[in-house]
């Protein structure tokens, strides 16, 4: 899709703009299911896909998966072995009585474990629902409430951290499989039921089977969970060739964490969908250890944060460019806005400009993108791929309307059905109903559209706090600390930040009987990090008298903003625009 270096020819994509186009008239879904699944397309598993698939194709001895421990450890997994072991957790899996249908819940870091579990609850019909090492006990066990999990598979060292205080109000939970050493009670050994078995072969699971549950934040107290089903797959097949330009010669890493769906979708599937060998690096984001990783493995296409990429700026363009010397063909970046700086940064000191992709947890898979040779407009989301219609829609007397207008802004909804649309969303599912109007699916996201056709981000719809790759709903961060006795009423909202986008911070008015001040304001951090864990936790709290409402007694959170950045309250913070259809809570 794209040439290698020398020579670059993506290199025109960082000076500004390039109206080539993604239109192809001849693309048909139908066509990528076809070629996954042959003959007989009403089946399709997840699991046989990524792997089995693979090795039918004559490509078993190919490394599928490069994981890098912290240590320096370096193990390779092929095709077959990873088709082999994920038949056998399959297997496990069939053994403890699991349905097709039935959640898995993985509680893990980048290990190789984590990658043959995924492919083996597809394997055996379940579903696989990651969750967020980083978070704290507290949102852990409401997501294994939430998603009904009968099975838990984590490590030794997170089952002790994060779920053993909680497991004796986890009625569902029955099982509880360990990666590790120590194996607490109640806890099985999961590489030693794995070795002692045979591999089952894969559940004929139907396309619309559902099979990945993430948990985002929703606009109540309780995490939604976003389920996508097998077909998803189509679109994972597609972007990946589309956007990273994958194939069996190529080297691809997306840094995300595995409880995103980013990892889900780029750092598991797309990748093994598409043949290519993906690196899977057990550690966190450390500038010179990642430039090493990219040069050692000859990492050709890769994938990660503007977060990431602002800190390798910050370590200076003169350490990236000791490793200018690189194989890199594509970098592209999620999650929030890319600014037209980071986008060149790229270019100079990689030698490739990091191209903006658009997507989230409900579309399953990227839906708008800048990629090489497709043109990119530095600072913008891009365009909607193949086989993704979107348009801007804004509500006049509650009725959406169709912005066609040059630079028109409003929210960004999507044609249905594309394949990796979600199926369902756990815990909202009368709000499910509520994203859908007229044949499309509302974003929540505010959007504008340049004269080329290329969408530029303008702000969220709602009140979500976007914190690095997570996204914090303040209703669940404010539901924990209301549990604190000293808490009358709270309200969280997003502040600036340089680097992460936006941190949560709390605005907190008390019960009678406590005491405003150094004291209490560290005791409900600390609470606060111990439930929620560090990444959602509040990084500031304010004592307030009371806290601003409407008349209809919602917190007016576009106060709290002004409050939490320093600007007089009521200060125009955010483009305000009423959303559609009506699904957010209005001021
Ligand atoms: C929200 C989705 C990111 C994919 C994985 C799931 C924001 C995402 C961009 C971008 C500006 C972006 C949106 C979106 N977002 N990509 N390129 N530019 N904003 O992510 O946790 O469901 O978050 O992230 O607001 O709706 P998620």
């Amino acid at each position: 899709m794209v040439s290698a270096k020398p020579g670059k020819t993506i290199a025109k994509a960082a000076s500004g703009s390039d109206a080539g186009s993604w239109s192809d008239a001849e693309f048909r879904w139908d066509d990528a299911l076809a070629e996954l699944a042959g003959a007989s397309t009403d089946v399709l598993n997840l699991g046989a896909v990524c792997a089995d698939r693979q090795v039918a194709l004559g490509q078993g001895e190919h490394v599928a998966l490069r994981w890098l421990g912290r240590q320096s450890e370096r193990r390779d997994v092929t095709y077959h072995q990873l088709s082999d072991q994920s038949g056998r957790v399959a297997r496990v899996l069939a053994d403890l009585g699991l349905q097709p249908g039935e959640t898995v819940a993985v509680l893990m870091g980048r290990v190789p474990e984590l990658y043959s579990a995924a492919l083996g609850i597809w394997k055996a019909g379940g579903i696989y629902c990651p969750l967020f090492a980083a978070f704290g006990p507290g949102p852990i066990k409401a997501r294994l409430e939430l998603g009904g999990a009968r099975i838990l598979i984590t490590t030794d060292e997170l089952y002790a951290r994060k779920v053993a205080m909680s497991r004796p109000g986890l009625s569902r939970l029955q099982h509880v499989l360990v990666v590790g050493e120590s194996f607490a009670d109640g806890c099985g050994d999961f590489r030693a039921l794995v070795n002692a078995c045979l591999p089952l072969s894969p559940v004929a699971t139907k396309p619309d089977a559902p099979a990945f549950l993430h948990f985002t934040s929703g606009t109540t107290g309780t995490p939604k969970g976003v389920l996508h089903p097998h077909r998803a797959v189509l679109a994972h097949l597609v972007t990946g060739r589309k956007v990273f330009g994958l194939s069996a010669s190529d080297v691809f890493w997306c840094t995300a964490d595995p409880g995103w769906v980013t990892s889900t979708a780029y750092g598991l599937i797309a990748p093994l969908v598409c043949g290519a060998t993906l690196i899977a690096d057990e550690a966190e984001l450390e500038p010179r250890r990642w430039y090493g990783i990219l040069h050692d493995e000859k990492v050709t296409a890769w994938y990660t944060t503007p977060t990431a990429i602002r800190t390798m700026m910050r370590y200076g363009a003169a350490l990236a460019r000791s490793y200018r010397e690189n194989t890199l063909r594509v970098a592209a970046s999620v999650g929030e806005p890319l600014n037209a700086e980071a986008v060149l940064w790229g270019q100079k000191a990689l030698g490739v400009p990091f191209l903006d992709t658009w997507w989230q947890t409900e579309t399953g898979a990227i839906t708008i993108a800048n990629a090489p040779g497709e043109g990119s407009r530095s600072g913008s989301m891009g365009r909607p791929l193949p086989g993704v219609e979107a348009v801007i829609m804004r509500c006049e007397g509650g009725t959406p309307n169709r912005i066609d207008a040059v630079d028109g802004v409003g929210e960004l909804a999507i044609r249905t059905c594309w394949p990796s649309m979600f199926s369902g969303a756990l815990g909202e599912e009368p709000r499910y109903g509520e994203c859908f109007r007229d044949g499309w699916y509302f974003t929540g996201d505010l959007v504008r559209r340049d004269a080329d056709g290329f969408f530029w981000f303008v702000g969220r719809a709602d009140d979500m706090i976007k914190c690095g790759a997570l996204q914090i709903g303040p209703f669940e961060v404010e539901a924990c600390l209301m549990d604190h006795p000293a808490v009358a009423e709270i309200g969280v909202v997003g502040k600036p930040d340089m680097l992460v986008r936006e941190v949560p911070v709390a605005f907190v008015s008390l019960n009678p009987g406590f005491e405003a001040g150094d004291a209490l304001r560290a005791e409900l951090l600390s609470y606060a990090r111990q439930e929620l864990g560090a990444g959602m936790a509040p990084r500031e709290i304010h004592f307030v008298e009371e806290l601003p409402k409407t008349n209809s007694g919602k917190i007016m959170r576009r106060v709290l903003k002004a409050k939490a950045v320093g600007e007089p309250e009521g200060g125009d913070i955010l483009v305000s625009l009423p959303p559609c259809p009506g699904r957010y809570d209005d001021e």
